[in-house]
């Protein structure tokens, strides 16, 4: 599928055939695609927990206004966040820290200004750590719909849960944000998809403020 169609073809699907598996080797190929998203410094603040049984997907259903997809999916995501993953004691961040050196985009010396940059950009405030994870998890996660698509997969974004429930249910740590779960398998045949929603129009999204 070209990426005009991938990108036209995609649609929030409602409805999932419950017996119709996604391979473990289509599920790393989606996330290995949709990991090639951008992310502020390469920091790449996301991960994922991928809920296959259905006592796990019960569980989460549950704290997700009971979304049916949620257990008809043979694959529902916790998609997280990494508020901390900025931070060079992540190990993920010295990672990319040495990967930044090594490709000659960083220097060794500049570790402390690294340091700064990151505390002041994204560690400022709670509203500032959030947006960091969110903003970079969002372009992720939009990507793993797209990787979807092109795979054939169908999928749908959620943010109907409880974040607090989700997060005691599931032990996730406080430092990821959980901004959407994921649902991603194949809509069932027999079913209505809703028509296509409205979108803005490029003269509605331009916009400009005087001063
Ligand atoms: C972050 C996010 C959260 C969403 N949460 C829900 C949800 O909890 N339940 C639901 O039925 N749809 C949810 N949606 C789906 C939207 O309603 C849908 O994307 C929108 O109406 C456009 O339709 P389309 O995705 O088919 O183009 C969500 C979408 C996004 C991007």
């Amino acid at each position: 599928m070209d990426f005009k169609n991938t990108i036209e073809n995609r649609r929030s699907v409602n409805f999932f055939d419950p017996k119709k598996d996604v391979s473990d080797r289509l599920l790393r190929e989606m996330v290995e695609l949709a990991a090639k998203a951008p992310s502020g410094f390469n920091i790449q603040p996301w991960s994922l927990i991928v809920l296959r049984d259905r006592d796990s997907k019960m569980r989460l259903r549950q704290h997700a206004w009971e979304q049916e997809k949620v257990t008809d999916a043979p694959v529902t995501m916790i998609v997280l966040a990494d508020m901390d993953g900025w931070k060079l004691e992540n190990a993920f961040a010295e990672k990319n820290f040495n990967e930044m050196i090594k490709s000659g985009a960083m220097s060794a010396e500049q570790r402390d200004w690294f340091k700064e940059t990151c505390t002041s950009l994204y560690g400022a405030s709670e509203a500032r750590s959030v947006a960091f994870a969110c903003k970079n998890t969002g372009f992720f996660a939009m990507a793993l719909m797209l990787a979807a698509k092109s795979l054939d997969l169908d999928t749908h974004p959620m943010d109907g849960f409880d974040i607090d429930a989700v997060r005691k249910e599931f032990a996730i740590p406080e430092n990821y944000w959980i901004p959407l779960l994921l649902a991603v398998g194949y809509f069932q045949e027999g079913k209505i998809l809703y028509p296509a929603k409205w979108r803005k129009s490029y003269d509605d999204i331009v916009i400009h403020f005087d001063k």
